[in-house]
């Protein structure tokens, strides 16, 4: 059967496996999605090798990086970010005469980043004129999506900010009424304020903030964070990152060359 999955680890409870076993069925696709919860990124070549029928893989904490060094090729995009979280796998067809054709046991491994795609369609529709800058709240792994989307793909000007100082950078205690006042889009890339930790929130001074400003969080358990709560009620824009959690699992199943029904 079509095989597709996620490599990570830990697991636990995963949004890839639920949305696709839910797409599998609704859409009547004879197809298996499978967790693969690896404690070595060693692993990685047993799992093609031993999934002849796998076609896709999504890559979530800790590999986005370390899964690059196993793959044939990787989207310029995804190489400027620095991440894939998206394995497009292609077996190659070998032909042994003119009639007949086999497949070659090592297929060809593309590396692809969605999520900034998910990010970047997301947050579009919000944004107006006046959000030229972007303040980025932590410095991981989807950090480095989130910068590309706003940078490359939407045209706006970034600044991280972390909690230790390091040079092109501020930190929380930097922040203030001038700051925010040119930074009207906060994004925020921490894990902060993420369940069962609801009642935190990134440090920042909120009540200087007003209807100019649009503040994005990537967290989406729970579906309004703390940060999501404290800018609205100074009259901001808020989104969470559920609709960017479903438009990078739609973006993953067409860079295994699959169309979306719409
Ligand atoms: N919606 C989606 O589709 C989507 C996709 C990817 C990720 N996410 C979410 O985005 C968040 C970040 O993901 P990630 O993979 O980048 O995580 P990560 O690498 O573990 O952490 C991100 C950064 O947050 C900062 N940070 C960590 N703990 C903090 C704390 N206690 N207080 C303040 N800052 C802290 C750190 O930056 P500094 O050390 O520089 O402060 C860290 O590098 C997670 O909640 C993840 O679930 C959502």
């Amino acid at each position: 059967m079509t095989t597709y999955g996620l490599i990570g680890y830990p697991l636990g409870h995963s949004f890839s496996r639920k949305f696709f076993t839910e797409k599998f069925e609704k859409e009547g696709i004879d197809a298996q999605y499978l967790n693969f919860e690896i404690p070595s990124i060693e692993e990685f070549p047993k799992i093609i090798e031993s999934h002849p029928d796998l076609r896709g893989l999504n890559v979530t904490i800790p590999y986005k990086q370390q899964v690059m060094q196993y793959l044939d090729d990787i989207s310029p995009e995804a190489k400027a970010i620095g991440a894939v979280n998206v394995v497009k796998v292609s077996p190659q067809l070998s032909t042994v005469n003119s009639k007949l054709s086999t497949l070659n046991s090592k297929p060809t491994l593309t590396g692809y980043n969605s999520d900034v795609i998910g990010f970047v369609n997301s947050i579009r529709p919000l944004l107006k004129p006046h959000h030229q800058k972007a303040l980025i709240l932590g410095t991981g792994g989807a950090s480095k999506a989130i910068h590309y989307g706003l940078t490359e793909k939407l045209g706006l000007e970034t600044l991280f900010v972390s909690r230790t100082a390091r040079e092109g950078m501020i930190t929380y205690d930097d922040i203030d009424a001038s700051v925010l006042k040119e930074y009207e889009v906060i994004v925020n890339c921490s894990p902060v304020g993420m369940y069962p930790h609801v009642d935190e929130c990134p440090a920042l001074p909120y009540e200087v903030m007003n209807e100019h400003h649009l503040l994005y969080d990537l967290v989406y358990n729970p579906l309004e964070t703390l940060f999501m709560k404290k800018g609205a009620a100074q009259g901001a824009t808020v989104k969470n990152g559920l609709e960017m959690l479903h438009l990078q699992a739609i973006a993953s199943w067409e860079f295994w060359g699959n169309q979306e029904k719409l």
